[in-house]
């Protein structure tokens, strides 16, 4: 279980904050969506969770403890970050980009090597036509899920994404979405999810955290955020979507 406390992050001495008393809990193999537009602070929240950026102040505990107190490379390989954009290595293979956190971690070649072919075929894409190639040989939604099984290597009970299935088509995105449902399914993980499309998060989450501008304007599953916005920015939000969505109409209506 992740637990965030009060946390706040300011790039320029207090002046401003980019993250501004943020705290929500994620439950085992919850997935927790944080919705909101550019600049919010999504990234940074996240990356404060790895510790890839240091709170100002507030506190984050991952399974009871607080991550400044852990080794970094354990706390590190119980987690799996997807990175916002893509981020594959372009001189290395497909198969030796999965293998990034297993050759951090010290596992033999043979064994990486066949450890990387199983998550391929977990993300659909079959190791014999695949695992050779390079980043720039294959799609962008191909590429996005090479990033999903890169996070998924080192089997980390938790996954951060950041807007993974942000750079596809609306018809790839929405397969890309259908395939981490399954996979959800078949290997339980404690997900937080990062995204600015509504439709996304209707889609992949159990709870959405609607952020913005550093804070977490309601926590709640679809239906408490659709029939009950807590604040005029969220009734706005979700407002015209929700006129979209049919299957939402009686809620809103
Ligand atoms: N390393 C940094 N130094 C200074 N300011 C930063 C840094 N990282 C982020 N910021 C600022 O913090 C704020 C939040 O940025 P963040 O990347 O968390 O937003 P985001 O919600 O992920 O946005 P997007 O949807 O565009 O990715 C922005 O105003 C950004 O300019
Ligand atoms: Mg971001």
């Amino acid at each position: 279980m992740i637990v965030i406390d009060k946390l706040k992050k300011s790039f320029d001495g207090g002046r401003t904050y980019a993250v501004d008393g943020v705290s929500f809990s994620v439950a085992e193999d919850e997935t927790l969506v944080l919705l909101g537009s550019s600049g919010c602070g999504k990234t940074t929240t996240l990356k404060m969770i790895n510790r890839l950026v240091e709170p100002t102040s507030g506190s984050i505990t991952v399974d009871g403890r607080d991550v400044t107190s852990r080794n970094l490379i354990e706390l590190r390989r119980s987690i799996g970050y997807v990175f916002q954009g893509i981020g594959l290595m372009p001189h290395l293979s497909v198969a030796q980009n999965v293998e990034i956190p297993l050759k951090l971690r010290g596992t033999p070649a043979h064994e990486r090597r066949q450890r990387a072919e199983e998550l391929l075929r977990q993300v659909d894409l079959p190791p014999e036509q695949y695992a050779d190639q390079f980043p720039d040989q294959i799609s962008g939604g191909q590429q996005q899920r090479i990033g999903v099984a890169r996070a998924l290597a080192t089997d980390p009970k938790y996954l951060l994404m950041d807007e993974p299935f942000g750079a596809v088509d609306a018809l790839t995105r929405d397969r890309l979405q259908q395939e981490l449902l399954d996979l959800k399914d078949r290997i339980k993980k404690t997900i937080i999810f990062v995204t600015h499309d509504i439709f996304e998060a209707l889609t992949l989450a159990d709870r959405i955290a609607v952020m913005h501008e550093g804070r977490i304007e309601q926590l709640g599953t679809a239906n408490e955020i659709l029939s009950r916005p807590a604040t005029d920015f969220v009734r706005d939000l979700f407002g015209k979507p929700a006129r979209q969505l049919k299957m939402f109409n009686e809620q809103t209506e």
